[in-house]
């Protein structure tokens, strides 16, 4: 990572928008700079935690960068999410020249922290793309030697994100190859003869990366999407030490299974004590603890929401609660107590302290 004076500090400047633009009907890309110009340093394949009011509320989302690390341009590209909250928000409101605050830069799905061979594949659907291009445009501007076969898939045609620049990276480097598996054919006129259509399982990997089981994978896409392509994984016995994905899209907090409100019986209540905010509050029985503290109103930071970037780590002093793994935390810190909000449901009392 660089370490030069004119380095940006998330903590310390916000982010300025210089410019945005559509890459599909649905997803927007923004370039941002920092008012002093100084250089982003941070790992290719990382995410920035954001934090934007609305309706006087503050809410935090983690975003990939698909930039390169040491530029002095940053570029996320969001897409709407149905019912989103802050994507849509971003995507609607931010205008150039506006300032956007920052909590900091993690993820450990990244080129540095992640061994690779000499051949590998990214893979990707939907937004997933983003760090994986940023992986991509990291080794081809070093003019890497690395073998890269980058396979995305998408909807259709109209959903490729960054298509022009992935095909004029396929025209200009040898050692770089893209293809695309789309869900859909726009027009049966206008599909390419070799384009193939349809969801990745191992026959489309087999003739779209013949020698996929040689490279190191970097996987970054929907649950679904992810699933698919770790069962192949598994099927054809992958060297998994050679396969790496970037587990906030695929790590919901759906699969905590938190019963709605509506559905609890008198017993199924459970209390949340908050000594140092004088706060108590009763909840459902398998409710997320981040839901049990911010319908309080208590001040936890939860950027990503799905259990990776580790701001929303607060310590039970009594009782227990069910947690997801969590990479973020050591071992002493879960000997000590300490869970992710987002990734942990309340199954009895339990008494919290956030340091
Ligand atoms: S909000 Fe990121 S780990 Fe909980």
């Amino acid at each position: 990572m660089l370490v030069s004076d004119d380095v940006w500090h998330s903590e310390h400047s916000p982010l300025v928008l210089k410019k945005c633009w559509l890459e599909t009907e649905d997803t927007a890309s923004f370039l941002f700079a920092e008012q002093n110009r100084a250089q982003f340093d941070f790992k290719a394949g990382q995410f920035v935690n954001v934090s934007v009011e609305i309706n006087g509320k503050k809410e935090y989302r983690a975003y990939s960068i698909s930039s390169i690390p040491g530029d002095k341009y940053l570029q996320l590209t969001i897409k709407r999410v149905v019912g989103g909250k802050v994507s849509n928000w971003l995507i609607d409101n931010l205008q150039p020249g506006d300032q956007l605050n920052t909590i900091g830069i993690a993820g450990q799905f990244n080129l540095n922290d992640c061994q690779y061979g000499q051949r590998i594949l990214l893979l990707s659907a939907g937004c997933g793309i983003t760090p994986v291009m940023s992986m991509a445009r990291t080794f081809l501007s070093a003019s890497s030697d690395i073998d890269i076969d980058f396979l995305h898939c998408a909807r259709d045609h109209n959903n490729i994100i960054y298509h022009n620049e992935i095909k004029a990276l396929d025209e200009k480097y040898k050692n770089f190859r893209c293809q695309f598996l789309l869900e859909n054919a726009l027009d049966e006129n206008e599909k390419e003869p070799e384009q193939l259509i349809g969801r990745i399982n191992k026959e489309k990997l087999d003739l779209l990366c013949t020698d996929w089981q040689q490279r190191t994978i970097f996987l970054c896409g929907p649950t679904a999407f992810m699933e698919a392509v770790n069962a192949v994984a598994q099927q054809a016995n992958f060297n998994m030490s050679h396969f790496h994905q970037e587990s906030f899209i695929a790590n919901t907090l759906t699969e905590l299974q938190a019963p709605s409100v509506e559905g609890t019986t008198e017993k199924d209540v459970v209390s949340v004590v908050l000594p140092s905010f004088n706060y108590k509050a009763e909840v459902a029985q398998g409710s997320t603890l981040l839901d049990a503290l911010e319908q309080g109103g208590i001040p936890i930071i939860a950027a990503c929401r799905q259990g990776i970037c580790g701001s929303c780590k607060c310590k039970v002093t009594q009782g227990k609660v069910d947690s997801l793994p969590a990479d973020v935390l050591t071992e002493a810190e879960r000997n000590q107590g300490w869970v992710l909000a987002c990734s942990s449901t309340v199954e009895g009392d339990i008494e919290v302290s956030l340091s």
